[in-house]
């Protein structure tokens, strides 16, 4: 009996105690074999031996089960400890894409307008010289063409040098009132640190009765716009020139970089010109044959946006692909 209970106890691993138990507990085991003998036993003794034995088995039984449970939470132990996971440990993590810089700042523009019942229009990017320039109040031979350095097809369309035909388009296509932005693509010979080949514009456009639209309200919508883009900054409306706008004035926000104090972004005037606007001039309402009209229009680059926002020092590194920049927006 002290031999079976040691060994039970000796057991070092649940594969030496299965062993064990089938040794004791099997079918042919030490056990089975002690009750075989009960047959060869007088018949008064019997009782007495089998009671015995099943106090004996029984003893067995619950050593074994105890060693069972103990070698068992070992086990769990040990698997656990060799299983445990290294969460600092390096792991080549498939990379994800994010928005780009551009198109995020795009989809901030555009989420203004659409809140203000602004419709998103569409053109093509391809464009013929009466929506790109003749209807915008840009004859041929106008001098101000040259503001623009055109790409031209063959044919003698161009590539779109800005998204204001979108406005032409659209008035040819509907009536007043009109109230829409069109942003998109556009193109002009151009390349240095802050012009690209290609880059986006939104254009916006409201139309309505004469009368309805003033230049105050230009100022009014715009100024919001660009606090709600920039911040805390100051916004001046200075006079200029569009030829598809009368009076027409470009739009300056205060240095974000020097806060007005002037630094070398702002060549130390303390503004960035950050729009273009100005009341439709009528020669444009004349070329869609719209009667007794008056609205405003405002232009603007989405990339200026974008690298005031980001505080972007070179506008071609965010058309490089470099993952490792854009790697910084997500
Ligand atoms: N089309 C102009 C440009 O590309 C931007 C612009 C300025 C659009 C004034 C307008 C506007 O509608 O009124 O530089």
């Amino acid at each position: 009996m002290k031999e079976l209970e040691d060994k039970i106890s000796g057991a070092n691993s649940l594969e030496e105690l299965e062993k064990i138990r089938i040794e004791l507990f099997g079918k042919k085991g030490v056990i089975a074999k002690k009750f075989a003998q009960l047959k060869d036993v007088p018949n008064k003794e019997k009782k007495a031996f089998a009671e015995g034995l099943n106090k004996e088995k029984a003893y067995l039984q619950k050593l074994y089960d105890e060693i069972y449970e103990t070698l068992k939470k070992e086990e769990i132990e040990r698997l656990l400890k060799a299983e445990t996971i290294d969460v600092s440990l390096y792991s080549n993590l498939e990379s994800k894409g994010a928005l780009h810089p551009v198109m995020e700042t795009m989809d901030k523009i555009i989420d203004y307008f659409v809140a203000l019942n602004f419709s998103v229009e569409d053109g093509p990017k391809i464009e013929d010289d009466f929506h790109n320039f003749e209807a915008l109040n840009l004859p041929k031979n106008h001098p101000a063409r040259d503001m623009q350095d055109t790409f031209f097809c063959k044919d003698g369309r161009v590539l779109r040098t800005h998204t204001s035909p979108v406005q032409i388009r659209t008035m040819l296509k509907t009536k007043p009132p009109i109230r829409m932005i069109a942003p998109g693509a556009v193109f002009r010979k151009d390349y240095d640190l802050t012009h690209t080949p290609m880059f986006h514009q939104v254009e916006g456009l409201v139309v309505q009765e004469k009368g309805e639209v003033s230049f105050a309200n230009l100022k009014s919508i715009l100024s919001d716009f660009l606090h709600y883009m920039f911040g805390d900054v100051e916004v001046r409306f200075r006079p200029s020139f569009f030829p598809f706008t009368e009076p027409s004035a470009e739009v300056d926000i205060s240095c974000i970089f020097c806060k007005g104090d002037g630094c070398r972004v702002c060549s130390h005037t303390g503004w960035l010109e950050v729009l273009g606007c100005g009341i439709v001039d009528p020669n444009v309402f004349d070329a869609v044959e719209y009667k007794n009209v008056s609205g405003y229009a405002f232009g603007l680059g989405v990339e200026r946006f974008a690298m005031l926002l980001h505080k972007i020092p070179d506008l071609r590194m965010l058309f490089e692909g470099d993952t490792r920049l854009l790697e910084q927006f997500r």
